[in-house]
């Protein structure tokens, strides 16, 4: 039978209202600086912008190549398999093995995403029903609070700060809360905090998911973004990560492919699985070349080398300038940004619009990603070490 609406809408205003999934979602904070920027551009003012997690850098030739070769195989043309090609998914566990000693099944553990955002976005609906809660770190990617909004769950938030190296409390959340708690959402390296996890953490947080009979979801974005030599901890290499666990990972910070969306799952069966058939309802995959391109970048780790070294540049550059002109902040271990202080008493909000209006610096106030961000700005590491130190110029004038 077909399906019928309960009730069809019978004023045009009706039918433009935003479905109420929509309308609960938190406020856009950039709007007013959006704008502020858009009309300081518009009149010629030269902005360097320091506030985007997208990289600048060209996505690497051998993966150019990989989609050209990718494009002109014409079983690429048809719908790609929901769950990613086999050769795709043996790339990504290939690569866990490499990295992280952790030997997956490409059938049953693993998952080729849209980018990784989809995956995050979608997890909720095969596991989340209304009315239970979802554990979402704060500061956080926003990702996490709409997908569990839209599920119709209540999101709680852990606040990420700084006398606790920006992990969550987990032994602070009411029982009450814990009870009705069906995932939890923990993100490391982090943005926006630049915080990364110890193995302490991952193995109080996967015994937290075991006692509350929860998911663990680890969003690994920047897992390759690490400096100093120290890859930061996986949750499927601790023991018992994969009782309860599934990790997000992403190629589009690690390779400079965020226009390209591709990233993978991996994870116990029971709950990559449950992803796949939310998928197979939702999406028809990742367009074969693209996971050709995928498989280029994967089996090939040594273009993360100068990647990572540049942002390296960038990040001594901005930490050393910052120092220099009385602006201390702590280096971050891994991501490509610096989470930084508001140096005077100003909100983060007001204190980005300073900067941007007076030195045309744009940077993104902490409270862009929950009210735990305030007395923060983030910094992107996203422009060149030249651009950097021009910035530091600027603000040497104005603090
Ligand atoms: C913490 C975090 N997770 C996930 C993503 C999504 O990345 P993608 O969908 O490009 O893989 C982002 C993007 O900015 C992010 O910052």
């Amino acid at each position: 039978m077909c399906y019928k609406p309960s009730a069809a809408p019978t004023e045009t205003a009706d039918l433009m209202q935003l479905a109420t999934r929509l309308q609960q979602l938190p406020p856009y904070v950039f709007a007013e600086l959006d704008r502020k920027k858009g009309a300081l551009q518009a009149a010629g003012m030269d902005l360097i912008d320091l506030s985007i997690g997208d990289p600048d850098q060209p996505t690497p030739p051998p993966i150019l190549a990989a989609l050209a070769r990718g494009a002109a195989d014409r079983t690429n043309h048809r719908y790609p398999p929901y769950a990613g090609t086999r050769n795709f998914r043996e790339a990504a566990c290939g690569w866990m093995e490499r990295h992280y000693a952790v030997t997956l099944d490409p059938d049953r553990e693993c998952l080729a995403l849209i980018g990784s955002k989809e995956g995050i976005a979608h997890l909720p609906w095969a596991f989340v029903n209304p009315g239970e809660v979802v554990l979402v770190p704060s500061p956080g990617y926003p990702v996490y609070t709409s997908g569990a909004l839209f599920v119709g769950a209540t999101p709680h938030l852990l606040p990420l700060r700084a006398d606790r190296g920006f992990l969550p409390d987990l032994a602070a959340i009411p029982a009450e809360v814990a009870r009705k708690a069906k995932l939890l959402w923990i993100n490391y390296p982090n943005n926006p905090t630049a915080a990364v996890a110890t193995r302490e953490f991952f193995a109080e947080a996967i015994l937290f998911a075991k006692r509350h009979n929860l998911i663990l979801a680890h969003d690994t974005a920047y897992a390759e973004i690490f400096y100093d030599g120290e890859r930061p901890v996986s949750l499927l290499q601790c023991p018992g990560g994969m009782d309860v666990g599934i990790e997000f990972h992403s190629l589009s910070k690690t390779f400079n492919m965020t226009g390209w969306r591709i990233g993978f799952a991996v994870g116990n069966p029971a709950i990559v699985q449950g992803l796949a058939k939310m998928k197979t309802n939702l999406d028809s995959g990742v367009f074969g070349a693209v996971q050709t391109a995928g498989i280029a970048a994967l089996t090939a780790p040594e273009l993360v080398q100068p990647i990572r070294a540049s942002y390296q540049r960038r990040r001594d550059c901005l930490v050393a300038g910052l120092s220099r002109i009385g602006w201390p902040v702590t280096a971050p271990k891994a991501t490509f940004y610096v989470w930084a202080q508001v140096p005077n008493r100003m909100s983060s909000a007001e204190f980005a619009t300073l900067l941007l209006e007076r030195a045309g610096v744009v940077i993104t106030p902490g409270t862009g990603f929950g009210a735990e961000g305030e007395g923060y700005v983030r910094f992107a590491l996203t422009a060149t070490k030249e651009r950097i130190s021009e910035a530091i110029d600027r603000l040497r004038e104005l603090l």
